[in-house]
């Protein structure tokens, strides 16, 4: 079988020849930060705002970022030259490993730098055509949810409420307000306006979230960011879930209850299409990773 290549610390090898020290910061405290990037055919979907991301994450948790966006385009492209086709790249920096374990952080420490891909799991055409099923939850996470930390006990306590309960996502509710899901951000649909909770430290700003209301501006769709109350969540015609590998989902079922009629409505079928042909752009565009 051909080895799985992954990228450490500067290095291309399989991934199982890798090994990280017991006393990595990542591993010790979660200290570190993370992006997924989509790649159809070989082109990332909007790899340098990733990057971007990634630095504002490393300024939030004053983490020296080893690399530029251009070098960091550069290496997934050499890592992608390992793996054509549609593939999520994962990206993963950490605190780096001390010698000793201690909660302040480290002068001088080199990060460890680790990118591995793996196959891209695109929607289903059922999930694109039906809708999914998710549940709702008080939002327990702490008050830096816009770091894509990898810290994400809360993100994984959370999913996995939906998991037991057989639900896509579990979305999560913070002082009567709709925040995002365990691992998507979420969009609400009343009367033809779509409404986006606000880019604050109670989100994750996802890259999907910024491109959804790009297209929206561009496709003359109604899309207003302000707070979403719960109310408005129960009440909605669509709710929407977007992620980097979930890309634009409908949901068409909230703790056990229709939402709307049941079936993924005209806007979210109008965004789909938007998201597509911006996927078919990109292909076009840039055959390969760059
Ligand atoms: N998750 N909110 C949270 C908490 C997330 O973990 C994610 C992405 C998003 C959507 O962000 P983006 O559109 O940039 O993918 C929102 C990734 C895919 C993950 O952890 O696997």
């Amino acid at each position: 079988m051909t080895p799985n290549i992954a990228h450490f610390n500067g290095e291309l090898l399989p991934l199982e020849r890798i090994a990280i020290s017991p006393l990595d910061r990542g591993f010790i405290f979660g200290d570190g930060v993370y992006e997924v990037i989509p790649v159809y055919g070989g082109a990332m979907l909007r790899g340098r705002e990733h990057f971007e991301r990634l630095q504002r994450s490393m300024d939030e948790i004053k983490l020296r970022n080893p690399h530029t966006v251009d070098e960091w385009m550069a290496l997934t492209g050499k890592l992608l030259a390992h793996h054509p086709g549609n593939q999520s790249v994962y990206i993963q920096v950490t605190r780096g490993a001390p010698q000793k374990r201690d909660h302040v952080m480290p002068k001088d420490l080199a990060p460890t730098v680790f990118m591995m891909v793996q196959p891209l799991a695109s929607p289903s055409k059922d999930a694109i055509e039906n809708g999914v099923a998710c549940i709702t939850h008080e939002d327990f996470r702490w008050a830096k949810c816009h770091i894509k930390s990898t810290s994400l006990l809360g993100n994984i306590l959370a999913r996995q409420l939906s998991a037991e309960a057989g639900a896509t996502e579990t979305i999560l509710l913070r002082d009567g307000h709709v925040t995002e899901a365990s691992s998507s951000n979420v969009f609400v649909v009343k009367d033809g306006v779509v409404l986006a909770p606000p880019q604050d430290h109670l989100i994750l700003l996802g890259i999907t979230y910024d491109l959804v209301t790009k297209l929206a501006a561009e496709g003359a769709v109604r899309l207003e960011i302000r707070p979403v109350a719960e109310a408005e969540l129960r009440s909605a015609d669509e709710v929407w879930l977007t992620s980097s590998t979930k890309e634009v989902l409908a949901v068409t079922t909230l703790d056990g209850k229709p939402v709307g009629n049941g079936k993924p409505g005209p806007a979210f079928r109008r965004m789909h299409a938007l998201y597509q042909e911006y996927k078919a752009r990109l292909r076009e565009s840039r055959p390969v990773a760059a």
